[in-house]
């Protein structure tokens, strides 16, 4: 097929999206980085430049929700399926784009992309819904000022089970404009950039919207005053079309929708989320707005519609009800060959640090160790050590897998190298009979996990590869909340890895060794 080429070069520097100067990385020096865009079964090729400096120079780009099937090395994630790229050099992703819709990549070597090493990604393929144009995608992100590094310091540094770390401001498309004249003495404001984002529309015209969450920690609420949305896909999912007056989108999650304007002026569109614990435990949460303009009225009128009344904080931070949420092709859900049970907990280490743990363990990944995906391919002995998180599900066919969540966070649940089954959802324990639609559960790659609740989750092993599994919530990775599945190792050994990939092992050795 037709390679579609980009080029990331990956920096340090500041940028005040919302009017408050802060230190950033960025992609090509914007905010958030490109879209990458391509057709269904196109290659996409992205060279990246690592010309970030500072304590934290290593770095990986994930590709959200695509599979990988023809590439599993090229997933992104360092300590799994590549050494991180090191500061100075360069490596090129090159990958099929094997499923269509709203996607988007980030880095995946801690949590840089919380400040600002992300962007959209956007496949085109069949619709199966009439619209007249497609508006683009929307980000919507809870931001904070600090850098990433001091929250999750403070967040693991914490000693109350809820979260401590607040977002300063929610942006949508990189704006909202925050009173800067609040912010902590010393801070440098730039108030020419505190803009809302605007988007000119022409009313009674159908128009598709692209939302993602490429947030830190919120599960947003998003909405558009006095208006139904028609929502049409979840993550690279098409669904059988229904209507909603809001989308509920954990870290990570996209949801296509269409929307017909009607009325005068102008309209406020938002994203919220609720303040209990959808979002940090704190009574007022921040939101953002952006200006939908109706036909010709002039660029500065401001709307003046009021919100759908905010979601109800019923505690469980639920996507929508999966009676709702059925795909458009169905695919009837196979018997599972081995159900797995996931027990999160929270907890703190000998020395105070905060942390999560998935059946006992809590992930803390080296990026000096080998990598998991090279050395099962090489049939080196991969160090098994229970801090790495990993299930072998050797040669099992359809894998299922029950999470109890017992804490009073929600988890954003997202898998690798898969479209997940979700076959039910809710408070409390699973009683391991229910299933929503066997002959058409919802499929996604994100699912959000209540507090106190479960999430019943099935995959067909067609993916021969290292999957991680894991909260998509910033500091919850780094608190541990991550494991990795090993599907069909044996198949992995089959798989002809590049050299490059080990070549850039090579020079991220050479880096950490100059550095001890
Ligand atoms: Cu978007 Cu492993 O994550």
């Amino acid at each position: 097929g037709v390679t579609r080429y980009y080029d990331f070069t990956l920096s340090r520097g500041t940028a005040s999206p919302d009017g408050f100067l802060k230190q950033v990385m960025l992609v090509n020096n914007e905010f958030p980085g490109p879209l990458v865009e391509a057709n269904w079964g196109d290659w996409i090729q992205v060279t990246v430049h690592n010309n970030i400096s500072g304590p934290e120079d290593g770095t990986s780009i994930h590709w959200h929700g695509l599979l990988q099937k023809e590439t599993p090395w090229m997933d992104g994630v360092p300590s799994i399926s590549q050494c991180p790229i090191a500061p100075g050099s360069t490596f090129t992703y090159r990958f099929r784009a094997d499923v269509y819709g709203t996607g988007w990549y980030h880095s995946h070597y801690s949590a840089q992309y919380l400040d600002g090493l992300f962007g959209a990604m956007v496949i085109y393929g069949p619709t199966h819904t009439n619209f007249d144009e497609d508006l683009g995608v929307i980000m919507v992100q809870d931001y904070f000022h600090r850098p990433y590094f001091s929250v999750l310091k403070d967040e693991m540094s914490s000693n109350v089970t809820l979260q401590a770390q607040f977002a300063d401001n929610t942006l949508i498309n990189g704006r909202m404009p925050f009173n800067c004249s609040l912010a902590a003495r010393g801070s440098t404001c730039d108030s020419s950039d505190a803009t809302y984002s605007k988007f000119r529309v022409r009313t009674g015209k159908t128009y598709k919207l692209r939302l993602i969450n490429s947030g830190a920690g919120s599960i947003e609420y998003f909405s558009i005053d006095n208006h139904q949305l028609t929502i049409i896909s979840n993550d690279f999912v098409d669904i059988i079309p229904y209507n909603t007056t809001i989308v509920t989108l954990g870290t990570g999650q996209r949801t296509d929708v269409l929307f017909t304007p009607r009325g005068n002026g102008s309209i406020w569109m938002r994203t919220q989320t609720s303040g209990k614990f959808c979002g940090g435990a704190r009574s007022v949460a921040p939101k953002a707005q952006a200006i939908i303009l109706l036909d010709d009225y002039p660029e500065d009128t401001i709307p003046t519609t009021t919100g759908n009344p905010p979601p109800v904080d019923n505690g469980m931070c639920a996507n929508d009800p999966l009676d709702l949420t059925l795909p458009y092709y169905p695919i009837a859900l196979p018997e599972p060959s081995v159900t797995y049970n996931i027990l999160i907990n929270q907890g703190f280490n000998a020395t105070g640090q905060k942390l999560f743990y998935m059946n006992g363990n809590s992930f803390q990944g080296d990026y000096n160790d080998p990598i998991l995906l090279l050395a099962e391919q090489k049939n080196y002995s991969y160090p098994y050590d229970p801090k790495w998180n990993v299930v072998n599900f050797q040669t099992n066919s359809s894998i299922r897998i029950n999470v109890y969540n017992n804490n009073t966070s929600p988890h954003p649940m997202h898998l690798h190298g898969h479209d997940f089954f979700v076959l039910h959802e809710g408070a409390g324990l699973w009683d391991g009979v229910s299933i929503n639609h066997p002959e058409n559960p919802q499929r996604r790659d994100t699912q959000n996990l209540a507090p106190f609740g479960h999430v019943v989750l099935q995959f067909d092993a067609d993916n021969p590869g290292t999957w991680p599994f894991h909260c998509h919530i910033g500091w919850h990775l780094s608190q541990g909340l991550f494991m990795t599945f090993m599907e069909r190792p044996n198949d992995i050994t089959q798989r002809q890895i590049p050299l490059v990939m080990a070549e850039t092992c090579t020079k991220w050795d050479a880096f950490t060794k100059k550095n001890v």
